[in-house]
């Protein structure tokens, strides 16, 4: 079973081109939706709540998780790996983030070495973009810009009104002036105003699919590590129904559901709630 995790619905924007990828395996998709969004907390909250969701998951059994959510994986993931993995020496388990595929390929993509990112506050503030493009290539610059009432406004299925196009146009006004080739999407709620952002930006501007990006890298993971794929439990037989996905959340089961299926592009079934509390 591969574990994605995310603070909501916004996870399922990735998992949709995950599970199109890969449908031969088995999910699970937590949402801590109880808590969320987790782009407005401090690290210390973001690091606990993403341990207590990791924590269940290993107990469920599952080997490879996948932390779909930008904030967690720029405030939490090197911590949660280190203290969960590097320090017990454990080797049949993976935690894996979405921060370095989508830097690979912003790194591979950009010809002016200009690269854009819109996030949470969280993560801009982590510098976590800025440091995993560093790593792959010193001379890219990188401008980054917080766009904190997007997550709201896209949750309450405003992403299409005027009002959105106006904000998002005021966030990225600056962005226009910076010459950037790329733009990245740091954010799960972001692709679903991907054409809006797309036509703000301009033809010149490239707006990769962080869905397929994530994806496909995770596909390529799986090739060379045929011990950790070896692990996970298929069953999903080229699935389009989804029924290889469980789903579990930590409130408001219909509210997941009817928000989540416009994530996803599929309807919600298979759901249930749980507590991590314990975690
Ligand atoms: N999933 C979060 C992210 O990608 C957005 C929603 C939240 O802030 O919880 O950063």
């Amino acid at each position: 079973m591969i574990g994605v995790f995310d603070s909501g619905v916004g996870g399922l924007s990735i998992l949709k081109y995950i599970t199109k990828e890969l449908p031969d395996y088995k999910y699970v998709y937590l949402a801590d939706n109880a808590r969320n969004p987790y782009g407005n907390h401090s690290q210390e909250t973001v690091v606990k709540y993403t341990r207590q969701a990791v924590n269940y998951l290993f107990d469920r059994g599952v080997k490879l998780i996948i932390v779909a959510c930008y904030s967690a994986s720029s405030l939490a993931l090197r911590t949660i790996q280190d203290e969960m993995l590097v320090k017990k020496n454990v080797k049949d388990r993976k935690i894996l983030g979405v921060l370095r595929p989508v830097a690979e390929e912003a790194a591979k993509l950009t010809k002016n070495k200009r690269v854009g990112v819109i996030a949470t506050r969280a993560t801009t503030g982590s510098k976590a973009f800025e440091t995993e493009i560093a790593k792959l290539d010193k001379g890219i610059r990188v401008f980054v810009k917080s766009c904190p009432l997007l997550v709201p406004l896209i949750e309450e299925q405003w992403g299409d009104k005027p009002e959105t196009r106006k904000i998002a146009k005021a966030y990225l006004r600056e962005m226009k002036s910076f010459n950037v080739d790329n733009l990245i999407l740091g954010c799960t709620h972001y692709p679903l105003i991907q054409k809006t952002i797309s036509q703000i930006m301009g033809k010149k501007v490239n707006v990769p699919n962080i869905g397929e990006i994530v994806a496909k890298s995770l596909k390529d993971y799986l090739g060379r590590h045929p011990e950790i794929e070896k692990s996970l439990s298929k069953g999903g037989a080229g699935n389009t129904a989804l029924s290889n996905v469980e789903f579990l959340n930590t409130d408001k089961i219909p509210e997941f559901c009817q928000l989540g299926s416009k994530f996803l592009g599929h309807p919600i079934t298979n759901i249930k709630k749980i507590d991590l509390s314990e975690y």
